[in-house]
Order: structure tokens, then sequence, then C-alpha cells
């Protein structure tokens, strides 16, 4: 194969990944869970290159770089690489953009890898997905909804499939003020950390019992609230999200429409819904641009 190309899908965590137990390792505090996003995806192009560039619509990436490298020092010889990526959707607004760009470009170097005689396992691509910088890109990896639990680094679990569809609503002059990275280190100052960290693996229990039912909408948003107010109280004035958006919940919300919102850490709008109510819900929001998501298959090669 002279070249070749990786398309990953961005994911919306209904148990949100904040926080980190160790920086060095990206290893996050918390179990996250997420469903990918199939109209919202990095697409990638690989060359056998003289040296190693990365490109993401028109620019370099110092991290990326990085990232090639460091797949080339763990399985050993992995020729020089020339990387080109684009989205489908606004990058640093709150849409994951780094979860789909590190999958699609971890995944694509692991196919290189694996076309010149490199013998990996799958947990060697968790690993090296998450030390990119970006551990919600491990959940790209997997199809449809997966769970990253760093109490077992090295795998990802696919829990099932679920009839959800995320309504993306986004703001075109919305980028984001604080990294996720930068967020994640200022976790911990929030005097709810502890009792957040406490109850997250009862509410992913019940979030699995519940996710045919409608009680699902409430605890996406009780999580969303324990994510929120994280941040209010992490002893910076941190707040991604936007006067916008909460009108639009509003107004949903009394027309008695049947979701439940979210954020990540941006600006942009989640509204979680069941298919049969995606198209009735996106006609009446009010925003930019509108990316109506189904779960769809993790990182592969077309
Ligand atoms: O993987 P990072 O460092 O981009 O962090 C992602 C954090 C959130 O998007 C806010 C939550 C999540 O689990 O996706």
């Amino acid at each position: 194969m002279n070249s070749f190309q990786v398309k990953s899908p961005a994911n919306i965590a209904l148990i949100k990944y904040w926080g980190m137990q160790d920086e060095d390792l990206i290893l996050p505090a918390n179990l996250s869970f997420s469903f990918n996003l199939s109209e919202c995806y990095t697409k990638s192009t690989f060359e056998v290159s003289d040296k190693d560039s990365y490109e993401f619509e028109g620019q370099q990436s110092e991290q990326a770089l990085q990232q090639i490298q460091r797949v080339r020092d763990a399985v050993g010889d992995l020729p020089y690489v020339r990387v080109v990526s684009e989205n489908s959707f606004p990058a640093s607004c709150g849409l994951a953009s780094s979860a789909s760009a590190f999958s699609a470009l971890t995944y694509g170097l692991f196919v290189l890898a694996t076309q010149v005689g490199a013998s990996l396992e799958f947990g060697d691509l968790v690993e090296l997905t998450r030390l990119s910088g970006s551990a919600s890109a491990v959940r790209s990896l997997g199809d449809f909804f997966c769970t990253y639990d760093p109490s077992k680094p090295r795998e990802l679990g696919q829990p099932g499939e679920w009839d959800l569809v995320d309504v993306v609503c986004t703001w075109n002059d919305t980028e984001k003020l604080v990294s996720s990275r930068e967020g994640h280190g200022l976790a911990d100052g929030s005097w709810l950390m502890a009792e957040r960290l406490q109850g997250i693996p009862s509410r992913y229990e019940s979030m699995l019992a519940s996710m045919d039912d409608d009680s699902i909408f409430d605890l996406i948003e009780e999580e969303t609230w324990s994510f929120l107010l994280n941040h209010i109280t992490c002893g910076q004035p941190l707040n991604y999200t936007d006067a916008r958006a909460w009108d639009q919940i509003r107004t949903l919300k009394e027309e008695g429409l049947r979701f439940g919102y979210t954020f990540d850490a941006g600006a942009t709008l989640h509204l979680i819904c069941r298919s049969d109510d995606a198209e009735q819900i996106a006609g009446k929001v009010e925003c930019d641009r509108i990316f109506v998501c189904k779960p769809c298959e993790g990182a592969q090669v077309l």
C-alpha cells in the first residue's frame, strides 16, 4: 500500500473523563463512557516519506509529531511518514476533535507498523493512543458505545448498542480558551471532586440499566451537572458554556421534547435523544451548524 486513509470519529461522553490520576501517563481519574459520532470525524492520509510531517487543515502539530516518534520508539521500526488530516467538523469548540485526530493518527501508525512486520496487540494501541495526550481518543478506537476504565488501562469496554442520537449544535465564534489538558489539571481543586469520583461507578451502572428508558436523559443531565459544577468550583473562573446553548435548552424543554443535554470542554451543545425524535429536535434548534450523529464504528482504514 503506497498510501492509505484512516477515518476515526469524535465521541460524546455520557460519563466524562475529568481530571487525571497520573499526568505523565495521561491516566484518567475516573471511568468514562461515550458513543461515537457518525457525522463528526477526522480523515487522515498516510504516506511513507523521507521525514515525518503532520498537517491538520494546513497547520503543523508538534503534539502529533511527538506521537509519531512515540509510536516509533515503541514499535522499533516505523518508516518516516507524511500525514495529512482534515475534520468534518469545527475543531476546539467542545467536540472532542483531539479524540478523533489522535485515534486516527495512532491507528494509522499501527497499520503502517503492521505493514512493515511489527507484531502489536490491541492493548499497545490503547496505551499509545492515550499517551498522545488525549485519553478520550481511546474510546474512538472501539465501535458504537465504549467504556475506558483506568484500572484496566490496556482494555477498552464495548458494553452494548442502544438507540441514542447526538444532535450536535455548534456556534462559529466559540473557540475554547482553556484546553481540556489545563482543565484536567484544575479538576482536583474542586471541593466536589471526591464526591464526584465516588459517585461515578454507581452512575455508570444506573446508566447501563436505563439505556432503553427515558430515565437515561435524567442521568445524562445529572452527569452534566456534576461535570459543570466541578468547573465552577475548581478555584478558577472556568466556564466552557455559552448563554445561547442555555437558551436553546430552555426553549426545547418548554416544548416538552424528550432529550438530555450535555457538553464537552467547550461551548458546543449536545442534545442526546432517541432516533425518532432527532429530526424534530434538530429542526427547532437555532445555531450555526447542526450534526445529527448516530453511534458508529470506530477508527478504520477506508
Ligand atoms: O481526552 P481529552 O484530554 O481531550 O479530554 C476529554 C475530556 C472531555 O471531553 C471533557 C470528557 C470526555 O471524557 O470526553
